[in-house]
């Protein structure tokens, strides 16, 4: 399968602008949603935004963001009327056609508007006119479309419509729009996939143009859902709708090509690269510290997802005491002092072990940065206090509680990060073949790369050799290929 990503796709100037603002009032109140895509909603409820459908449930004095599709004029007067703070999100084109909607009505022309009548674009745009009548036959008329329409239909009903009236004016389409819809119409492969929200009427719009089979896929568990039916085409094109992140796309477009979505490290031999320059072991495992915040970055540019990494294992209690406290000061450290690169990063952190042997203050930090982190995408596990017999027992013990009997699906269900899908890849460094207790149940299908690299010295190149190896690999899971 050869994937082509077309061009132009994804989010257009209008929306950019339109989260850029409601993302700097984070916390505020947000008329209806402020663009249709359901991860950029995901982020603002992070934010502690507050979603409403009618500018009357807004308190008075408070500030409301105006969603890109725009709002009616009655909206308008109705929030200088309850003295809120605007912040108005309307993209420039739907702006345009209000304004025009505005001028033919202004010249007392009929106005046929195109579109859906229940989108709130149109909503808004039928606010502008003042006498909705019904044009006679021959008489001058304004036309407004919603500006994400496909334009073929919009010109053929224009066509339609010139046949009976005087067409005075055409407005509404907006250029990026057409942009996208032209590269998905001029593809010549074999099938599409759109990423977007089902609800984005210009998302539903590019499947609708498409010369080939299209697909829409809102999250990434529908595109791992659809890549095997993908995989049956030779050129499949992704494009994405004006609201969704390039950040899913990016996501996506690695999934297709056999990016893991699931990479678990075992970050071994910081031990030996510090002895082997004269130092203590506990410098060795504050360099790997630093080898994790830069692979972090490296594997969040390559789309991947979910990274787990084996920070200290039920084992290594049993390393002198000196060294064991000084790793459990170098977790509670790293924790205080790179939370907010991990929120800016927009990583959540998740741990998994038996955290109730852990030092207080250590097990205090934790829930501090997983509270802080709870509503991202990306997931950083780090396996501390963590042995994947130890994970079963507990899981075991669970099960027993409930006084259930299990199957596959319900005891995965009982394992520290139960909604985490299983790794792709595990890579261990440090020159070691084996898996150390290493998440037994959750990779009885996982690749696994092996490399002498100790960790602190673990670089990019290290990184894209890895997933050479992994993409190279048939993973067959017991059937045939
Ligand atoms: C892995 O490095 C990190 C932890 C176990 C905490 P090591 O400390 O095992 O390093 P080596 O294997 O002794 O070099
Ligand atoms: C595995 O490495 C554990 C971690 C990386 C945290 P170890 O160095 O502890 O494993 P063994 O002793 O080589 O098996
Ligand atoms: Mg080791």
């Amino acid at each position: 399968m050869e994937i082509v990503t077309l061009d132009p796709h994804g989010m257009c100037s209008g929306v950019r602008s339109a989260i850029a603002k409601a993302m700097s009032h984070g916390g505020a109140y947000c008329l209806h949603q402020l663009v249709h895509n359901e991860i950029v909603l995901g982020e603002l409820l992070a934010l502690g935004s507050v979603f409403v459908d009618d500018i009357e449930k807004v308190p008075d004095g408070a500030t409301v963001i105006f969603p890109a599709h725009g709002v009616t004029p009655e909206v308008r007067g109705r929030a200088a009327a309850k003295r809120l703070s605007v912040v108005d999100g309307t993209c420039p084109f739907v702006a345009r056609a209000h304004r025009a909607a505005r001028r033919f009505s202004d010249a007392g022309l009929p106005v046929v508007v195109l579109g859906d009548p229940s989108h709130t674009e149109v909503q808004g745009i039928l606010g502008e006119i003042a006498d909705r009548r019904a044009p006679r036959p021959g008489e001058k008329i304004g036309v407004v479309s919603q500006t994400t329409m496909n334009a073929d239909e919009v010109a053929a009903e224009v066509a339609r419509l010139r046949e009976k009236f005087d067409v005075a004016g055409v407005a509404g389409i907006c250029t990026a729009t057409k942009e996208r819809q032209d590269a998905v119409r001029e593809f010549d492969g074999d099938a599409i996939l759109v990423l977007g929200s089902r609800n984005s009427a210009n998302t539903r719009r590019l499947c609708e143009v498409a010369r080939c089979p299209a697909y829409i896929a809102s999250n990434m568990d529908d595109v791992v859902k659809l890549r095997e039916e993908m995989e049956r085409y030779g050129k499949v094109g992704v494009t994405s709708g004006a609201s969704t992140p390039e950040r899913f796309f990016e996501s996506a477009v690695g999934c297709l090509r056999r990016i893991p979505q699931h990479v678990a490290i075992i970050m071994d031999g910081n031990g030996r690269w510090a002895q082997s320059r004269g130092r203590p072991r506990g410098f060795g495992h504050a360099a790997g510290a630093g080898t994790l915040m830069r692979a972090l970055g490296w594997l969040g540019d390559r789309g991947i997802r979910y990274v787990t990494v084996y920070a200290f294992s039920t084992e290594n209690w049993k390393r002198p005491e000196s060294e064991v406290s000084g790793l459990m000061g170098l977790f509670s450290t790293m924790l205080k002092s790179k939370a907010s690169e991990l929120v800016g990063n927009q990583v959540r952190l998740r741990v998994a072990g038996r955290r109730g042997d852990l030092p207080r203050p250590l097990r205090d930090a934790i829930a501090d940065v997983e509270r802080r982190t709870a509503s991202f995408e990306r997931q950083l596990i780090v396996c501390l206090n963590y042995g994947g017999r130890a994970e079963i027992v507990d899981a075991a013990n669970a099960a027993i509680a409930r006084g259930e009997p299990v199957t596959e699906e319900t005891f995965r269900r009982l394992l520290y990060v139960p909604d985490v899908p299983d790794p792709d890849l595990v890579i261990r460094t440090g020159g070691e073949r084996r898996t150390s207790n290493f998440l037994l149940w959750e990779s009885a299908y996982a690749e696994y790369h092996f490399t002498d690299t100790l960790w602190p010295d673990f670089s990019e190149r290290d990184l894209d050799e890895a997933l050479g190896d992994y993409s190279s690999r048939d993973r067959r899971k017991g059937g045939l290929s």
